[in-house]
């Protein structure tokens, strides 16, 4: 192929794929399988690579992800980005509708419908709101809300999202910006937690919390395995096609954008409360979550006229619904024993139908809170859906209450292993401590230890782990290494393949570096980022272990609690048998060759600040170097500094503080002298 033919193809597949995926995502409508999408894409990619000046800035290949980036500019709006007053009920509806009616005018008391208000109703998405700009109908930023005047630029991130179109179609504006949400689908959302439980990880907490965090990361190719979906719903730019609001989506959906199909025209607030009462019945049939209803005023000459207060528009206002409650039968408190061996107390309630699920059991979270609500087995509870995955708890109701129900007393030993348990002062959680034989202990440490970021065995899930913890194969972590597959081949559900997977894992897992190790033998406070410090530290785990509460002090993020831990583990002996056991199976427990080559003991001792911006190296990168040659990264400037390595645009009240403590400043290039 030649060049022109190349540059060609490169521009039929690139509009090709994107009506593709304009089918699939917006449309919901697919023409082709995945399959022959994928080899279309396949294609483009392919050609792209070979004649990448062709490479158009709304291919469908920059969805895949794969930029970085290590932090997000700042962008002041070019519009604020406002947000909605909030009402609760028909009343807030009805002074709403008066407030606009007396704003332009109209005759309030006149019943006749001309006198009414055209309104538009939508659903209100629960995301993340999102400014995106056109320029000749190609995508060019996304902007977040941020704090209304100023957001972040998230534009690589965005256009992983499959809904969000790059390059606009029929008769659009030059320039123009559109506003939405972006948001995570509920059944992505419930697959994403679910892998996260497998994995060991923390559960995120609704999909609103996992969409903005999800396009606050920084590696775009992580987002485009997110699956975010984005629904639009205000247009702003000089040039839009018509005076209405409501015109104005539809032009915007015939463009290529994500415009609900259930935003309506209303007129008059009552048609707005029967929209609202739909909506307040059906919501949880959506796919995606929704907190209520937004209710704007049509026409953009009532809307100029109301105008806006200091924080939002007067002529819309959101409608937010109820968090549901209802009342059900605590028929019985149940005690659940944590990896850490922290207790949690959870109600079970006799089952009850709540914002769409069936719930059987809310969190009562420690013994205060059962103190303070004063729940007793038996009672009527008032239980209540928000945001969250997980139902609370709000109050008991006393009137139902049996005369001869009793205060509930707390457990005073572990459900799982009986040992008697503590709760530290101040603290709210009771903790059983008898971490090496308490069964979920067990397994939890074993789950910790072959998750991921650890020691990363994939083919030994939670259920495996169940099932070799309950045969009496494993007992700790060590015994993994001394597992061999005829042991396994005769427990249930375990055929040859998984069984030579299992410890083909294991002996794979013996390349894992150190710092990963260190971080998946589960010293407590000791995660990911303090056991890759350490290990840069102190280069073998023999050194670990002969440091002093003082020394380890020394190392970079180790503290009191961490400093402590650490001697801790060490000083039980069942944890000493468990590293030997560990080392003599062949884990690495001291730094690489690799490793050690980069390292030096330079800037032993001393302790340094980075401030400002840098060019040859990212800030993060200079942090590893620091620790590489034993200096160690302070935050802020004080006696104890001894250089502050200075890159551009240094705050001046930081230089200073040096400057007055007479702290010596390094350049990039001098730094770089000092350990080169
Ligand atoms: S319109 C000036 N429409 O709710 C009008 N907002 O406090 C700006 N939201 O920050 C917003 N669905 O993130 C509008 N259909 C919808 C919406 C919606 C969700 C969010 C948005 C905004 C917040 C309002």
């Amino acid at each position: 192929m030649n060049s022109q033919e190349a540059q060609q193809k490169i521009a039929t597949l690139t509009n090709e794929l994107n009506q593709h995926n304009y089918n699939y995502y917006v449309l919901d409508n697919p023409t082709i399988s995945d399959y022959e999408f994928d080899k279309l894409l396949e294609e483009l990619m392919d050609l792209e690579k070979r004649f990448p000046e062709f490479c158009l800035p709304t291919s469908p290949s920059q969805r895949v992800g794969g930029e970085v980036t290590k932090s997000f500019a700042a962008v002041t709006h070019k519009y604020p980005m406002l947000s909605l007053s909030n009402s609760y009920n028909e009343e807030d509806l009805v002074e709403f509708d008066r407030r606009v009616k007396e704003g332009l005018q109209l005759n309030t008391s006149d019943l006749f419908s001309a006198n009414e208000v055209e309104y538009v109703c939508e659903l209100k998405f629960d995301g993340l709101s999102i400014g995106l700009t056109y320029v000749d109908g190609k995508l060019v930023q996304a902007v977040t809300r941020g704090d209304g005047v100023q957001g972040d630029d998230v534009t690589t991130n965005a256009k992983t999202i499959k809904s969000i179109p790059l390059q606009l179609h029929g008769n659009f504006p030059k320039e123009f910006e559109i506003r939405g949400e972006i948001f995570l689908p509920k059944k992505v959302f419930e697959n994403i937690n679910k892998e996260r439980e497998q994995n060991n990880e923390a559960l995120l907490a609704n999909p609103r919390n996992a969409s903005s965090g999800t396009m606050k990361m920084q590696d775009s190719a992580v987002v485009a395995k997110r699956k975010l979906d984005c629904f639009l719903y205000f247009l702003l730019g000089n040039d839009v096609p018509y005076k209405n609001h409501f015109e104005n989506l539809q032009a915007a959906k015939s463009w290529g954008f994500k415009i609900s199909k259930d935003s309506t025209l209303c007129i008059g607030i009552n048609e707005v409360i029967n929209y609202i009462h739909y909506w307040d019945k059906e919501r949880h049939s959506l796919p995606f979550e929704i907190d209520g209803i937004v209710i704007k005023v049509n026409q953009y000459n009532q809307q100029l006229q109301l105008g806006f207060t200091a924080k939002s528009p007067r002529w819309a206002i959101a409608y937010k619904f109820k968090a549901e409650q209802v009342s059900t039968l605590l028929e019985n408190i149940s005690y659940q024993v944590g990896r850490t061996g922290a207790i949690t107390p959870v109600a079970n309630l006799k089952p009850i139908l709540l914002a769409g699920t069936t719930v059987k059991r809310a969190s009562l979270h420690n013994a205060d809170i059962i103190e303070k609500l004063d729940v007793r087995i038996g009672d009527t509870v008032f239980v209540e859906k928000g945001g969250e995955i997980i139902p609370k708890i709000i109050a008991v109701d006393f009137t139902k209450r049996n005369s001869d129900s009793e205060k509930t007393v707390y457990i005073s030993n572990c459900p799982e292993c009986n040992s008697f348990l503590q709760r530290k002062e101040g603290e709210a959680l009771h903790y059983c401590l008898n971490e090496n034989n308490c069964p979920p202990q067990v397994k939890g440490k074993i789950e910790h230890f072959v998750g991921r970021k650890a020691m990363n065995i994939d083919s030994l899930g939670a259920e495996t782990i169940d099932q070799l913890y309950n045969a009496g194969l494993i007992k700790n972590i060590a015994d993994l290494y001394d597992l061999k597959k005829e042991q396994l081949l005769p427990l249930e559900r375990m055929a040859e393949k998984s069984a030579q997977n299992l410890i083909e894992g294991v002996e794979e897992s013996k390349k894992i570096p150190f710092e990963r190790v260190l971080f998946a033998i589960g010293i407590r406070h000791v995660g990911e980022t303090t056991a890759k410090k350490m290990a840069r530290n102190v280069k073998s785990l023999n050194k670990l272990i002969t440091l002093t509460k003082e020394q380890l002090l020394e190392i970079d993020e180790v503290g009191e609690t961490i400093a402590e831990s650490v001697l801790n583990f060490f000083a039980d002996t069942e944890n000493k048998l468990l590293v030997e056991r560990l080392a003599k199976a062949g884990l690495n427990f001291e730094l690489s060759e690799e490793q050690l080559q980069n390292a030096s003991e330079k800037l032993k001792g001393l302790s340094i600040v980075i401030s400002g911006v840098f060019t040859k190296h990212s800030r993060d990168e200079y942090k590893t170097m620091i620790e590489q040659h034993g200096g160690k990264n302070s935050g802020s400037i004080s006696g104890k500094t001894n250089y502050v390595l200075a890159g551009e645009n240094m705050g001046p009240e930081k230089l200073k503080k040096a400057q007055s403590l007479g702290v010596k400043l390094l350049n990039e290039e001098e730094f770089l002298n000092l350990i080169s």
